[in-house]
C-alpha cells in the first residue's frame, strides 16, 4: 500500500484517539473539580505503527483488504488507575457512554493471560466525523493499574528484544513479577481507604489554599494596600502552622471580608449611576 493511502486509512483512527484521550481527561477532571476521588489516574493513547500493523497483519494472516475488520487495535486508548478497584467504576463508566459501543469485552484481570499479562480490555466502536462524512471504527481501550501497566511495560520491551525466543528462566522470572505485581495490587487494595483519605485531605487543602490566594489577590484590587498586606501576613503565619481548622476559620473570615467589599463595590457603583 502507497504511503499516501495509509496516512487516509489512518487519518481517522488519529481523531478517534485525540477525541477519545480529551474525552477520558475530561472524565478525571470533573472527578477533581467536584473534589471527588479520581478512577482514572494516567489516560494516554497512540495509533498503531504501520510496522506494527503490517507485522500483526502477516501473523494473523489478515490481507490487506480486511485490516480495519480484523485488527481490532489500530487505534488504541489506555486508562491507567491506581487501584484495581477502580478498573471496575472505569469500565462501568465506559459501558454507560452513548458514544461507544461495545463489541467485546475481554477480562485478562480475573484470569491473566499465559505470559503473566494483566488487563482489562475492551473493544468498542466509535464513530469520527471527517470531511469524508462520519467513519465508524473500532477502539481497543485497556483498562490496567499502575502497577500492571509497570509489568507489561517491561515485559514488552523484552518481548520485543528477543521476539519468539525468550530464554525460558527470563519467562519464569516475569511470571514471579507478574505474581508480585498481584501482591502490591492485592496490597495496596488493603490500604486503599486509608491512601485515599490521605489523598483526599491534600485535595482539601489545596483548594483551600488556592481559594484563600484567589480572596487575597482580589482584594488588592478593592481594598487598602496595607489592610491586605496584613492579612497575607496572617496567612503566611497560619500556613507554616500548617493547621487546617485555622486555615478554615481563617478562609472564612476571608470571605466575610471579600462579601463586606463586594456590597461596598455595588452599593459604591449605584451611586454612581
Ligand atoms: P495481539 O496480542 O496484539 O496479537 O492481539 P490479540 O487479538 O491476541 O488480543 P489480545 O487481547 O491478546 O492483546 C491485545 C493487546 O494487549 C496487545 O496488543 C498488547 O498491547 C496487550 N497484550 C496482550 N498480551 C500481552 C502480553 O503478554 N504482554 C504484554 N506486555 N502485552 C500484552
Ligand atoms: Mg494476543
Amino acid at each position: 500500500m502507497e504511503i499516501q493511502l495509509w496516512r487516509e486509512l489512518l487519518e481517522p483512527y488519529g481523531l478517534a484517539v485525540d477525541e477519545l484521550v480529551v474525552k477520558f481527561n475530561h472524565v478525571k477532571q470533573q472527578y477533581q473539580d467536584a473534589e471527588m476521588y479520581s478512577p482514572i489516574e494516567i489516560v494516554s493513547g497512540r495509533v498503531k505503527r504501520i510496522s506494527s500493523i503490517l507485522e500483526k497483519a502477516h501473523r494473523k494472516g489478515v490481507d490487506l483488504e480486511e485490516l480495519e475488520q480484523k485488527i481490532e487495535d489500530i487505534a488504541g486508548i489506555r486508562l491507567i488507575c491506581q487501584f484495581v478497584e477502580d478498573i471496575s467504576t472505569v469500565v462501568e463508566i465506559i459501558r454507560q457512554r452513548q458514544d461507544l459501543e461495545i463489541k467485546q469485552e475481554k477480562d485478562y484481570i480475573s484470569k491473566s493471560k499465559p505470559s503473566g499479562y494483566r488487563s482489562y480490555h475492551i473493544i468498542a466502536y466509535y464513530t469520527v466525523h471527517t470531511i469524508h462524512g462520519p467513519k465508524r471504527l473500532e477502539v481497543e481501550i485497556q483498562i490496567r493499574t499502575l502497577a500492571m501497566n509497570f509489568w507489561s511495560t517491561i515485559e514488552h520491551s523484552l518481548q520485543y528484544k528477543y521476539k519468539e525466543h525468550m530464554p525460558d528462566e527470563l519467562r519464569e522470572r516475569l511470571l514471579r513479577a507478574a505474581d508480585a505485581v498481584d501482591a502490591l495490587d492485592n496490597e495496596m487494595a488493603s490500604v486503599r481507604d486509608e491512601i485515599m483519605d490521605a489523598q483526599d485531605s491534600n485535595r482539601k487543602k489545596e483548594k483551600l489554599i488556592s481559594d484563600i490566594l484567589n480572596n487575597i489577590e482580589n482584594l488588592y484590587y478593592v481594598a487598602n494596600k496595607r489592610e491586605v498586606t496584613k492579612i497575607q501576613d496572617e496567612f503566611f503565619k497560619l500556613y507554616q502552622q500548617d493547621n487546617m481548622e485555622l486555615l478554615i476559620r481563617f478562609s472564612k473570615q476571608l470571605d466575610i471580608i471579600a462579601e463586606t467589599y463586594r456590597a461596598q463595590n455595588i452599593v459604591n457603583r449605584r451611586s454612581y449611576e
